[in-house]
């Protein structure tokens, strides 16, 4: 079955029907899904929709566009939450300098405390990374986050990036920008990169595919990603979902049922 690796289903968008789009999720396809926080109030709200529905996991973590409203007793907590049952991933954490709000040098320094912070807890790490492609890099070399491993979620680098993070043991998300047409890079990185690296996301309500662009994305969308990455590598859609649904349990530790 389809694993979505990022969703926001906290989400405002998400009030009208939430209850319905995830309990309809089983039947439609969609086996598993990891709610990503974003916000210090989204980590409750992911814990929250985790406890309620089966099939959802958490990520606990803060933004870098949201790490500004942190301070020692908020990261405390955080820190509370994220040993919490069902807490798959630290994430999503990062660099964005295309929104560069708040200054690089805060985002880098909460960026490495989340990182040091999965490794005290043993938990893999979702990376947003948006026009910072080096320094991202950079640092998770300096913390050897190899060990650590993880997703970059949205991959929008190059092809060599896409190289470099694979090599450091790095999973590549991959999502409805693959489906647009002006988006021929990240095509290529479809085409070239190993599918063992690749999981599927939604980071809906966000980046809806073709060809239901600029609308309310859900996982229910998955197939027309997935029916994309096929055509992309020549291969069946079945198996693109099995692979990257084992890949995905693989990062976020689902393989065996002990845990949970
Ligand atoms: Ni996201």
């Amino acid at each position: 079955m389809i694993f979505d690796t990022h969703a926001h289903y906290d989400d405002e968008r998400f009030d009208e029907d939430r209850e319905k789009l995830l309990d309809s999720m089983e039947s439609r396809g969609i086996g598993t899904v990891v709610n990503v926080s974003a916000s210090f109030k989204s980590c409750f709200q992911t814990l929250s929709l985790a406890g309620r529905f089966p099939h959802v996991y958490a990520a606990i973590g803060i933004h870098p566009n949201e790490v500004g409203e942190l301070d020692e007793e908020k990261f405390q907590t955080v820190r509370e939450y994220a040993m919490k049952p069902k807490v798959v991933a630290i994430g999503e954490i990062g660099l964005d300098y295309y929104w560069m709000e708040p200054k690089a040098e805060i985002q880098k320094e909460w960026f490495k405390r989340q990182l040091d912070l999965a490794r005290e807890l043993k938990l893999p790490v979702v990376i947003h990374s948006r026009d910072a492609a080096k320094d991202t890099l950079d640092i998770l070399k300096e913390k050897n986050a190899g060990e650590i491993g993880g997703i970059i979620h949205c991959f929008s680098y190059s092809m060599d990036m896409a190289r470099e993070f694979m090599n450091l043991g790095f999973y590549l998300g991959i999502g409805g920008v693959v489906t647009f047409k002006n988006s021929k890079k990240l095509k290529e990185v479809v085409q070239k990169m190993p599918l063992e690296r690749m999981v599927i996301e939604t980071d809906c309500p966000y980046l809806a595919p073709e060809p239901v662009r600029g609308t309310r994305n859900s996982s229910l969308n998955l197939p027309y990603i997935v029916n994309e990455i096929a055509e992309l590598k020549g291969i069946s859609s079945p198996d693109v979902i099995n692979i990257t649904e084992r890949n995905a349990k693989d990062v976020y530790g689902l393989n065996t049922n002990v845990k949970f």
